[in-house]
């Protein structure tokens, strides 16, 4: 695909002449060729400067895309070829950009394209302003607000099939971003006879046809409607249906953008239902019916519609019928009613129409005002959309035309003077040369219609008023007198006679020369229509229905408030509105679009230069293209010029001291621009081409870019610079503080330092004192030691003297003594005997031997047999006597002992002492059985029933039962025996049986053998030849020797009164039947624990071996 050409300015390609200054020569045919030209190209737009003429295609042209939205996007307006997008953009831009509000000013004749101009410029400014959620929203309301005012305001009319019949400005609002916020939305008069009539070849409103084809028939019978629409009185038949219209969709998609603008679903449905009731007052009709009085009385035919209606909208069949048929006037607090006749009947029925409608109407835009109303009460700008009915000229003008054509005047007026008449004056104003250019100023008609005193809508508003009978004769009679001699104001009954003889105005007219043509009104409802009166028994029969909407509608009809003043006309109130729309308007910046009609015939590609030729006259584009010519395309006061391009200027930049025209110039001499450019007025500068201005704009943008990058740069220096300043404190104070720490580390150390040489100093100091003071100590104390020494030997000395000198005394009185014994021996010895020596000597031991024994009884042991302990002894010569005087002690305490036993007891300590003579000293295991009481019966024979038998056997008294091992000769091994010693007999039986083996009568006992050592063997030695001796002596060996052998010992003296020989020996023999053996007991190995085991080492030798 080739790519796109980028188009720099409108020069380029150009078809004809894009802007008309440009055009050469200039006069209307090269004019109206040039828009032929360009038409035929498919080109329908073509500037005047800043104005844009438009006209109107018929057919869709591909010049709307989104593609050529993002195109004139943030473009200069002179730099592609003209289109409507280049102006919108031009006014959000300097909207946005330059903060001024702006207004749309669309004009042209009806059918010229305003209505779908307003709708390209709504929809460019939402494409290109801000985007996201909330924004589309608003958007959204705002774009979908059309759809719901054009079903309800346009209408098909001869000059054009979607004709608004209501005149609408729309003010956008956005915030200081350009970010839309919301809108607000002026209607100006609908024109609502069309309710109830139109003219031939023209439709009701759209919505009456949109619901009928596309309600759903669920949704009709709700509204009690037919889908057909010839059976409506108020549906115009001839061309109910317009080619290329689909009232059925078109339905839908006002339903769709009523729910996105926000009507509830029930607020949709009271509307619905007013218009339903609307259409279907047109079905009623009246009879007339004579009464006795003889007044004309209207009747409802036929009351079933009456009666559909009521139901539909809540109102009291019967109130309206009367309201219908009666009419209550009130004057001076008296109310007359009066019966209306068939005529006056229709004219209430018509007027409730209209009334019903149109007030319908007005609330849609309340309602819809509040749904796009913006929401903040921040500072708004402000882009106003105006689309206002444009000029008509009919067959027949009524009312409507006048207004609606009054209106056009209006705002050709205000177009006059903004670019016509202010701009010369304004020339003239600042000095600047010019040649004034002659061009039609329309303000002489505007006065004509809305003088306060003479003028028509003024004095329309007079006969209205005035009592008496007024009719449209009456109005128009006045008019003739008051107007007659105006320039533009044409009747045949004017006293002037310059149209007596015109034929082509009927009597009942009047015609006013418009500044876009003569237009003929036919006076007729005039004074009805600027009235617009509704009876008040209707308007109170709307008030009491049970209907939110319709009660809503009708304010007035409630009786608590009634107000008898009239309300203002329908005439002063537009004209109030529309002065208040100009005043608006004058506030904005204007941009202006012109439209044009190629043709009547709402047909594309045919150009009907005549009809063109017209409407450029009437418009004034000519006398505008010469404005425009001879004079400047851009002005601005010095002040804001110089703010705005002084950057371009070194001189001027940033600051230029001075007057703002000198530093103009200044600037404008700088850049070198051509004189003839330019001109200087008293406070403005004049720029005579846009090129010049657009170049001073592309500079500045320029010149804009290098101011940021220098700022840009300026700022990143800066900040550098406060960055590095910063680092550099930082750095001193990081620094200041690290010397600081250094510092105080090294100050520390050296005071450690310090301190630790100090301490060795004083360390030093002090060992040198200590030692001084060690040593004077020292001395002192050798002093001491000396002294002490010193004072010792003189003690020594001293007591050596004085025991000496004692001893002295001693022996002195010694000898002193002896010499005096002497003394007296030698006198008295003639007086002593003999023997008192040894008297003396008797008497003191004598004395000593008490004092002996009188100590000795306090002295005494225990009484215990077992104590040793005895006093020591005093005195040396007592030695003997001492210890026999301890022996007497203990044998006496032995023999109180003893006293103290029992018979049983001293036998048992008999028997012990027994033992005691017999083995003490000689059997080492002695020692080990003197704790052990003898107890001689250690079987229980006669209470154990085992031994019963052996019992039975012996019926001596048992000494001792005791089991004791019998050694086999053979092996030396041994076997169990029960030992039993009787009074007379030793007897050996078997252990398990108690069968007695052998019985040994004491007397035949001769020896009992056994060895010293710790040991309980033994052998019982039997007398030769004798019966028992013939299986040989016993080898036994008992774990109770000691006392085995005393019982034996004692049981064998006591008996035989023989002392039994006990030998004990480490070697004895035992007669085995005719051998003899040798027992011999060895000191053994304590292989088997602390058993003394018993070997057979040959036949004549068993050698025990003892642990
Ligand atoms: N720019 C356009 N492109 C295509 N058709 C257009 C354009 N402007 C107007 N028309 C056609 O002309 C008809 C009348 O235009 P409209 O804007 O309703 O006229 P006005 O509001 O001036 O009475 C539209 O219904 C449409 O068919
Ligand atoms: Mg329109």
């Amino acid at each position: 695909m080739a790519k796109m050409e980028v188009k720099t300015s409108l020069l380029d390609d150009m078809i004809g002449v894009g802007d008309m200054v440009l055009l050469e020569p200039l006069n209307e045919d090269s004019f109206i060729n040039n828009l032929k030209k360009r038409f035929d190209h498919n080109e329908v737009y073509t500037y005047i400067g800043s104005v844009v003429i438009s006209i109107n295609p018929y057919r869709s042209l591909p010049i709307y895309t989104p593609e050529k939205v993002e195109e004139y996007r943030n473009r200069n307006f002179y730099e592609l070829s003209p289109h409507i997008f280049a102006l919108s953009d031009e006014a959000y831009r300097s909207l946005r950009d330059q903060d001024k509000d702006q207004c749309i000013l669309i004009t042209g004749e009806s059918g010229a394209g305003k209505t779908e101009a307003s709708k390209l410029v709504m929809s460019y400014v939402a494409a290109v302003c801000g985007k996201g959620a909330e924004v589309n929203q608003v958007k959204e309301q705002l774009l979908q607000s059309n759809p719901v005012l054009e079903a309800f305001g346009n209408a098909k009319t001869v000059r054009n099939d979607n004709s608004s019949r209501f005149g609408k400005y729309m003010d956008i609002e956005f915030d200081f971003k350009g970010d839309p916020l919301g809108g607000v939305i002026s209607n100006y008069l609908l024109e609502k006879s069309r309710v109830v009539k139109q003219p031939r070849g023209e439709r009701n409103f759209h919505i009456f046809y949109q619901i009928l084809s596309g309600a759903s028939e669920e949704f009709l019978c709700k509204l009690k409607l037919e889908r057909d629409f010839s059976r409506y009185n108020y549906l115009g038949l001839d061309s109910a249906r317009v080619n290329g219209v689909d009232d059925a969709s078109n339905f839908r998609t006002v339903r769709n953008a009523m729910q996105i603008v926000g009507f509830m679903d029930h607020e949709t449905q009271s509307v619905f239902e007013v218009v339903a009731a609307v259409l279907k007052l047109g079905n009623i009709e009246f009879k007339p019916e004579s009464r006795a009085n003889g007044l004309d009385e209207s009747k409802i035919k036929d009351k079933n519609e009456l009666k559909e209606i009521c139901e539909l909208t809540g109102i009291d069949q019967s109130v309206l019928e009367r309201a219908f048929s009666f009419r209550t006037v009130e004057a001076k607090q008296e109310k007359v009613s009066t019966t209306l006749n068939v005529a006056q009947a229709y004219y209430a029925r018509d007027a409730l129409a209209k009334n019903l409608y149109s007030r319908l109407f007005s609330w849609l835009v309340t309602r819809i005002n509040e749904s796009i109303k913006a929401q903040t009460k921040v500072r708004k700008k402000v882009m106003g959309v105006l689309d206002i009915y444009g000029f008509e000229i009919f067959e027949d003008n009524s009312f409507e035309q006048f207004i609606i054509n009054y209106c056009n005047e209006k705002l050709q007026q205000i177009f006059i003077e903004l670019t016509l008449k202010e701009e010369q004056e304004e020339y003239i104003r600042e000095g600047i040369e010019w040649t004034h250019i002659e061009y039609f100023n329309n303000a002489i008609i505007c006065d004509l219609i809305e003088n306060n005193q003479t003028g028509i809508l003024a004095m329309l508003d007079e006969e209205c008023l005035r009592p008496g009978t007024v009719t449209d004769d009456t109005f128009l009679e006045k008019l003739n007198q008051v107007c007659a001699t105006h320039q533009h104001f044409e009747s045949r009954m004017s006293k002037c006679s310059r149209f007596l003889n015109d034929t082509s105005l009927p009597h009942s007219c009047f015609r006013i020369q418009h500044y876009a043509g003569k237009v003929l009104y036919q006076v007729e409802g005039f004074v009805d229509k600027n009235n617009d009166l509704l009876y008040r028994d209707l308007s109170q029969a709307m008030w009491k229905a049970n209907h939110s909407l319709i009660k809503a509608l009708f304010p007035e009809g409630n009786p608590a408030k009634i107000n008898l003043k009239r309300p203002p006309t329908a005439g002063s109130q537009f004209k109030a509105s529309v002065a208040t729309l100009m005043k608006n308007l004058q506030t904005k910046n204007p941009n202006y679009i012109r439209c044009i009609k190629p043709n009547d015939k709402k047909a594309a590609h045919i150009f009907n230069e005549a009809l063109v030729c017209h409407q450029i006259r009437y418009l004034g584009l000519l006398e505008n293209v010469r404005v425009r010519r001879a004079g400047y395309a851009f002005r601005q006061p010095y002040e804001p010029c110089l703010e705005r391009y002084k950057m371009l200027c070194k001189q001027t930049w940033p600051h230029w001291r001075g007057p703002a025209r000198a530093g103009v110039e200044v600037l404008f001499n700088e850049l070198r621009i051509p004189e003839e450019e330019f001109s200087f007025g008293r406070s403005k500068i004049f720029i005579r081409n846009p090129r010049t201005l657009f170049k001073l704009e592309d500079l500045r943008k320029q010149r804009l870019e290098d101011l940021a990058t220098l700022i840009g740069k300026i700022y990143r220096g800066w900040k550098c610079r406060t960055r590095f300043l910063l680092m550099k404190k930082c750095q001193v104070v990081i620094a200041s503080w690290y010397r600081r720490y250094a510092q105080q580390k090294k100050y520390q150390k050296i005071k450690s330092s310090a301190i630790t040489v100090q301490s060795y100093i004083r360390g030093w100091k002090a060992r040198k004192l200590l030692r001084e003071l060690k040593h004077l100590k020292r001395c002192n104390e050798a002093a001491t030691v000396i002294a002490a020494y010193w004072h010792g030997t003189q003690a020594r000395r001293e007591l050596k003297r004085l025991k000496e000198e004692a001893r002295r005394k001693h022996a002195v009185a010694v000898i002193w003594a002896y010499w005096l014994g002497l003394k007296v021996r030698r006198e008295y010895r003639k007086f002593f005997r003999a023997n008192a020596g040894r008297k003396i000597y008797e008497f003191t031991l004598q004395r000593l031997m008490q004092k002996y024994f009188l100590e000795m009884k306090n002295k005494m042991p225990s009484l215990s047999p077992i104590d040793k302990n005895w006093p020591a002894r005093p005195y040396l010569f007592l030695d003997s006597t001492h210890k026999e005087l301890k022996r007497i002690f203990h044998l006496w305490r032995c023999k109180k002992y003893r006293d103290q036993f029992t018979d049983q007891q001293k036998l048992i300590y008999e028997e012990k002492l027994e033992a005691s003579e017999l083995f003490k000293d000689k059997k080492a295991l002695y020692p080990a059985s003197v704790g052990q009481p003898f107890q001689g019966a250690y079987l229980e024979i006669s209470e154990n029933p085992k031994y019963k038998k052996l019992k039975d056997a012996v019926d001596e008294k048992i000494i001792i039962a005791e089991v004791v091992n019998k050694i086999n000769r053979a092996n030396g091994k041994a076997a169990s025996r029960i030992f039993l010693l009787t009074k007379n007999n030793v007897l050996l039986a078997d252990q398990k049986s108690g069968t007695i083996k052998s019985e040994v009568p004491l007397g035949d006992v001769t020896k009992v053998s056994m060895s010293s050592q710790n040991d309980g063997f033994f052998a019982v030695h039997l007398k030769e030849g004798s019966e028992a001796a013939s299986k040989g002596d016993f080898l036994l060996s008992s774990d109770h020797l000691i006392e085995m052998a005393t019982k034996l010992y004692r049981t064998t003296l006591s008996q035989t009164k023989q002392k039994l020989n006990i030998e004990i020996s480490d070697e004895f023999l035992v007669q085995f039947k005719q051998d003899k053996v040798c027992v011999k007991f060895i000191q053994g190995s304590q292989k088997n624990g602390n058993i003394p085991t018993c070997k057979r080492k040959n036949n004549r030798l068993l050698e025990v071996a003892v642990p």
